[in-house]
């Protein structure tokens, strides 16, 4: 009885054996794919046959088992299925189609079946994670008191459960600015409230921060914390920029010198050249003194000493290059008219005698006129 009952479990293991064999054993298909979404892509099955087997057809099954694609190799008009999927071409034996644009739908286990004559199907399978990367913008850079939005995606909202952005000073320390969770509103952080606001989205995340403060300089990270995938994330910096406004100032400090500065307070420190009209009476080239101030700017001096002869003659500016700026910003410390005021007094000019001309010809029409009436 006892060696019947081992001989039945035995029979029965082997015969289950045999079925995997036969529906299995002999299609590899790689177990688990990672497929990023948004791009397309090629699952791959192949089958072993043996002597006297012949392909009569392959079909692919998806996520829900229905058929996504069947066909007869050898016959490019049998090919049958979903429009999301195609044929891509592959070696003998071998089966591949390409999902022409992964979503997260497409999440799963494909199944591919090879009926062969005259043994029957056999079968692979192979589940596929859909993935996606967090991108951010490139660095930004925002001027004091302006507005400044900081963007970061990810492609699979559906996994997403809530996004945490997150300040790291220059000096290293970390703090959470705001969040926004699924079925919730955007929730920013005490000390950002009012000049910080989230987008209420689990994809394309937005940060806006106005006005923007020195202190708000450094990375930000989103986070993105996803079901399946764990946190993901990526790093965007700001710096924040203070426009010079310069000024020059000057005082004779012996007779025939003068002592210029051209100041500026910015961030970063501008940089203060000096341009003398075709002409070297400086004495000396420019001494610059940079002194940093308590909020995060730097006072820049630079300081030119000149033979008072020379600002009669030719002119004299000074020039604030800054990263912020898109030209350098010309102060000039003359005396003599700048050109604007030229520019001024010649339109001025012009448009008078315009008018007097112009009074001039009426004058002559009306006496004609009336030189005609009187005839
Ligand atoms: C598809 O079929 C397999 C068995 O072949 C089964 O394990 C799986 O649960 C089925 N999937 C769906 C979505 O019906
Ligand atoms: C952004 O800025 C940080 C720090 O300032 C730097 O490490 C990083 O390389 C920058 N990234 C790009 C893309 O410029
Ligand atoms: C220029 O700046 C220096 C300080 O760097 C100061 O001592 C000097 O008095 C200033 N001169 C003028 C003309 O403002
Ligand atoms: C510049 O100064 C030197 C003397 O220091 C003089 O010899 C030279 O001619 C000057 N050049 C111009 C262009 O004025």
């Amino acid at each position: 009885m006892m060696i019947q009952a081992s001989c039945w479990t035995y029979l029965k293991v082997c015969l289950v054996l045999w079925m995997v064999g036969q529906l299995q054993g002999r299609v590899t298909a790689p177990e688990r794919l990672e497929a990023p979404v948004e791009k397309p892509f090629t699952l791959t099955c192949s089958v072993s046959r043996e002597r006297g087997e012949s392909l009569r057809q392959v079909r692919w099954l998806d996520v829900q088992n229905q058929t996504l694609l069947s066909y007869q190799p050898g016959n490019r008009d049998s090919v049958s299925g979903q429009h999301h999927v195609e044929l891509a071409s592959s070696p003998k034996d071998t089966s591949a189609i390409t999902i022409r644009r992964v979503g997260f739908r497409d999440e799963g286990c494909y199944t591919c079946i090879f009926d062969l004559h005259p043994t029957g199907s056999k079968q692979g399978q192979t589940c596929l994670t859909v993935t996606s990367q967090v991108t951010v913008d490139s660095n930004k850079t925002a001027v004091s008191g302006k507005r400044a939005s900081l963007s970061c995606s990810y492609g699979l909202p559906e996994k997403v459960q809530q996004i945490v952005w997150k300040h790291t000073s220059p000096q290293g320390e970390s703090t959470e600015v705001a969040s926004f969770a699924k079925r919730s509103d955007p929730m920013i952080e005490p000390p950002y409230q009012g000049r910080v606001w989230l987008s209420a989205s689990l994809s394309d995340s937005q940060l806006t921060i106005q006005p923007v403060a020195i202190q708000d300089e450094g990375c930000y990270t989103c986070l993105y914390d996803t079901l399946a995938e764990g946190p993901k994330s990526s790093v965007i910096c700001l710096s924040t920029y203070v426009l010079p406004k310069p000024q020059v100032s000057y005082k004779t400090i012996t007779a025939g010198v003068i002592e210029a500065n051209c100041t500026s307070v910015s961030r970063p420190p501008a940089e203060i050249v000096w341009n003398v009209e075709r002409d070297n009476r400086t004495m000396g080239p420019p001494v610059t003194t940079q002194l940093p101030q308590g909020d995060g700017t730097t006072l820049v001096i630079s300081t030119l000493t000149v033979q008072s002869g020379l600002l009669k003659d030719v002119s004299v500016k000074c020039l604030v290059h800054h990263k912020g700026l898109e030209s350098p910003i010309a102060v000039s410390m003359n005396t003599k008219i700048g050109t604007a005021l030229t520019i001024l007094i010649s339109v001025t000019t012009v448009a008078a005698l315009l008018v007097m001309s112009l009074c001039f010809c009426l004058w002559k029409c009306f006496l004609r006129k009336e030189d005609e009436a009187r005839h």
